[in-house]
């Protein structure tokens, strides 16, 4: 058991085993003679080898490269009549956070700069457990069915065959799902090039449910805008930084708050009843579109201020395990697809990458020790439940169930067939892209056309001929633009 009393183990400045033994030679092995063999006996040398030889985890199978801060959300505007969760019960409320930002395709050598999406994920420590907001730099997302993610996700990654990138290949998905194209618009935007970490906006992307004490709820989209500005690369000064310094974000975000100067975030709901969710012209929980802000205007609701990096980058951003399905009393699902998708799926990765206990790692368990029946398994510490009962109900004490069920566990309609209800493409699904479009400058609109022209000229001339109605159906002169340089450019078209 651990002790604190250092005359148990000695010089705390002398080397020991993982069992605690002081080590006699951290840099010599144990030999038979001057000129023979190690010795199997040598248990430091073995240990250390056998370590080392287990010291990677699985990767993140996407977001593997990323950068973690600690920091507080603070309660700035009240909401206490739309939500009982009791981290947002009164103004001033101060509660601690773990923020993870990445990108999303590479793998955790990646360059930081790359044009990709980047990943805003944020863990709130509450008295009720963890909640975790796990979203984007964007509002949106590229699909809306969670069948679709793996598909989507391998075409952007190495080629199996020779696991070299494959430029280009991705316009044969999405030239077919034009659902992409809003979150598209943005990738190829500037904003697909971040300055940083700390000078993009973050988005739940799914609404959620606030849940008030007498069950009833609102849905609401969450905003973290940023205090810094919006502030982006062009494509040119993104692969400057790509050669010069792949650890550009990481170190941005890390000597920002290691010299005092703490990025914060204003965070905002959007909200709306489930009646105006009937009303919509669209699937109000269709992820490929935005609510929008002049019919649901934001609502501030907190900061989110970063003001401690991490002391061990493994220990605290790399075994970080945010799942969307950690949710405090008062914050529900909503019926989004892709959201009851990821429900499933983070804990499962994290089941993989870190093991059955993961929730007992120090960065990822809550700030009162979870309370159940479940016991054992791999990398099991703590008390594992001590000498309470591993079964409930029963009549020998410990946790147990609420005697009633609560009201907060809000009730949903559903009703209609089960199936397999495709969406079907509308209008609704080239306005936003064209709204988007339009609300860039001149120099902004070049931009983008240049950025996506080049890399739709990377894909087989078919696809890049099943582009461009798409993008004509966005805007006219926005589709004539990359024909034009698609032309230009010798792309084959
Ligand atoms: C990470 C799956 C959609 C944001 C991950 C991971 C998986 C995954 C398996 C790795 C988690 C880990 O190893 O800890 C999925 C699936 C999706 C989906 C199946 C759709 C059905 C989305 C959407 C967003 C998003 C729509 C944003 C709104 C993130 C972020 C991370 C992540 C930010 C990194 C979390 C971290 O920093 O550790 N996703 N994802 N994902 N995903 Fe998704």
């Amino acid at each position: 058991m651990k002790s604190t009393d250092t005359s148990l183990n000695g010089d705390l400045d002398v080397v020991t085993t993982g069992s605690g033994n002081p080590v006699p030679s951290n840099q010599t092995s144990q030999t038979a003679g001057f000129y023979g063999p190690v010795l199997l006996q040598d248990f430091h040398l073995i240990d250390k080898l056998a370590h080392f030889d287990r010291e990677r985890i699985p990767e993140r199978v996407v977001h593997a490269k990323g950068a973690g801060a600690h920091g507080y959300f603070e309660v700035t505007q009240d909401i206490s009549h739309l939500t009982c969760a009791k981290f947002l019960s009164s103004v001033g409320k101060r509660t601690p956070i773990f923020t993870r930002f990445s990108t999303v395709i590479g793998e955790p050598g990646t360059t930081d700069t790359v044009r990709d999406t980047r990943g805003f994920a944020v863990k709130f420590y509450t008295e009720e457990g963890n909640l975790d907001m796990v979203g984007n730099n964007t509002p949106i997302f590229f699909i809306r069915d969670p069948m679709q993610f793996p598909d989507f996700i391998r075409m952007q990654m190495r080629n199996p065959k020779n696991n070299l990138k494959h430029p280009g290949r991705q316009w044969e998905l999405w030239s077919q799902a034009p659902e992409s194209l809003h979150h598209l618009m943005i990738l190829f935007s500037n904003r697909g090039t971040p300055d940083g970490f700390r000078h993009m906006h973050g988005y739940s992307g799914h609404a959620l449910k606030l849940v008030s004490a007498d069950g009833s709820f609102h849905y609401a989209k969450w905003h973290f805008r940023t205090n810094q500005g919006i502030k982006n690369l062009s494509a040119q000064q993104a692969a400057e930084l790509a050669s010069a310094n792949p650890d550009y974000a990481t170190q941005n975000l890390f000597e920002a708050i290691e010299r005092g100067d703490h990025p914060s975030w204003t965070v905002y709901i959007q909200i709306f009843t489930e009646e105006e969710s009937l009303k919509f012209k669209y699937n109000p929980f269709d992820i490929t579109k935005v609510v929008s802000q002049k019919e649901y205007p934001l609502h501030e609701v907190g900061r989110m201020v970063l003001d401690r990096n991490p002391e061990n980058y493994f220990a605290e951003v790399e075994q970080a395990a945010f799942s969307p399905s950690h949710m405090v009393p008062g914050i529900a699902p909503s019926p989004d697809r892709m959201l009851q998708g990821r429900l499933f799926s983070y804990p499962d990765t994290h089941r993989h990458r870190l093991g059955a206990n993961y929730l007992q790692l120090p960065i990822n368990s809550p700030l009162q020790i979870a309370r159940n029946q479940q016991r054992d398994g791999p990398m099991c510490y703590g008390g594992n439940g001590g000498r309470l009962p591993n079964y409930e109900p029963n009549s020998f004490g410990g946790p147990h169930q609420l005697s009633t069920v609560r009201e907060t566990d809000s009730v949903s309609r559903v009703e209609g067939y089960i199936g397999r209800l495709s969406y079907k493409l509308t209008d609704e699904d080239f306005d936003q892209p064209r709204a988007f479009y339009r609300l860039l400058s001149a120099k902004e609109q070049q931009d983008l056309v240049d950025n996506m022209a080049g890399s739709i000229a990377q894909a087989k001339p078919v696809f890049q001929r099943s582009m461009l109605p798409h993008l004509k159906r966005i805007d006219e002169e926005f589709g004539s633009r990359v024909e034009d340089y698609l032309r230009k450019h010798n792309s084959g078209l």
